[in-house]
């Protein structure tokens, strides 16, 4: 559906992405919208659509009233100084929740069911059986039940884990135990031996996985990292793979991206690692978000997804 509205002004600013096929998207989507990619002392705008942009551009823009982030995660975003009267709204789902779930699942499964060692077996040419585990053996926790948390926990409930959530609040969600707050956190760990985070960066959180936090998991833990890189002190995951209390980890995120090379991460055994790609912004779907949501502002009506700056997410 074409939405109809009358001239607004949208400034996009976003690093490492195309800006053409944006452009063209958010043209089709808001005829009669003047849209045009930020440059030094472009014009005053009404919208930003941004990723990672500079602190020069929040400065030349005073006078916007939403900043669209083309992602989850906001913390990019809230380092820098914003325009005073400016909402910033995050992507909410936008095809990113079942990406993330496909992927989680995929990396528990995978090494669930060691299918890691059943495909050393095949390239070697043995065939050779393995104990089946027990699902009740393999307690998961998921760390953040957001947007794409919740969506993580229940695909994974499907599969009869026995499934653990922390958030900041309390939850309430189908076949998963809660726990909420920092007074429950070492609780939580201590019913986990899988770990999956999707926490938001945010000062809380920077650092969450570290050597306590592994210490307290059940012994044959595994970490998923699928949030971001700072949430993991990196040389404490190592050692406790090391020292054989963690049995391995799927990280996907990195304190620097791309992944220097030389990091103990790309060679060790037990570590798979992924280019930041568990779940990626569709192009199509954030621009119908994304439209749909300035037309609801442009009318005073209230939008999903808007970002508390003081809480961090
Ligand atoms: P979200 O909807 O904002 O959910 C965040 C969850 O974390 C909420 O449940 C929140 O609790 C909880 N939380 C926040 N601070 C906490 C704290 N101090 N202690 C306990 N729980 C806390 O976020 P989302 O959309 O699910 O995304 C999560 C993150 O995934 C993003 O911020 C981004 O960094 C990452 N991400 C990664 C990729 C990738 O490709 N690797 C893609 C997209 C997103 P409440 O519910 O109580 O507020
Ligand atoms: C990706 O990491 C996102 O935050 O959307």
């Amino acid at each position: 559906m074409r939405l109809r509205l009358g001239p607004m002004k949208i400034t996009f600013c976003c690093t490492d992405t195309k800006a053409e096929p944006w452009l063209q998207g958010l043209a089709a989507a808001l005829p009669g919208a003047d849209i045009s990619v930020w440059q030094p002392g472009a014009p005053q705008a009404d919208y930003a659509v941004v990723w990672a942009p500079p602190q020069q551009f929040m400065d030349e823009q005073p006078a916007l009233k939403a900043l669209f982030n083309i992602g989850a995660g906001v913390d990019a975003l809230l380092k820098l100084r914003l325009p005073p009267k400016a909402l910033v709204v995050r992507l909410d789902d936008a095809g990113m929740a079942v990406q993330m779930a496909e992927y989680v699942c995929h990396a528990v499964i995978r090494h669930f069911r060691e299918f890691d060692g059943y495909e050393a077996d095949t390239q070697a040419g043995r065939w050779g059986y393995r104990k089946p585990r027990l699902r009740s053996d393999y307690p998961i926790g998921v760390m953040g039940l957001g947007v794409l948390g919740e969506r993580v926990a229940k695909a994974l409930a499907l599969f009869d884990f026995p499934i653990n959530g922390w958030s900041r609040s309390p939850k309430a969600i189908d076949g998963v135990r809660g726990f909420a707050g920092a007074d429950q956190f070492n609780d939580f760990l201590a019913a986990s031996r899988v770990l999956v985070n999707l926490l938001p960066l945010t000062p809380d959180t920077t650092n969450v996985i570290n050597k306590g936090t592994l210490a307290r998991l059940q012994p044959g833990a595994y970490v998923i990292n699928v949030a971001r890189g700072a949430h993991l002190v990196d040389e404490d995951l190592v050692a406790a793979i090391d020292s054989g209390h963690v049995a391995g980890a799927t990280l996907d995120v990195f304190r620097t991206e791309p992944l220097p090379a030389g990091h103990a991460f790309w060679t060790h055994p037990r570590i798979t690692v992924t280019p930041h790609t568990s779940a990626r912004t569709l192009r199509d779907e954030s621009i119908a978000q994304i439209a749909r949501k300035m037309v609801a502002l442009e009318r005073g009506e209230a939008v999903a997804g808007i970002v508390n700056p003081a809480r961090g997410y």
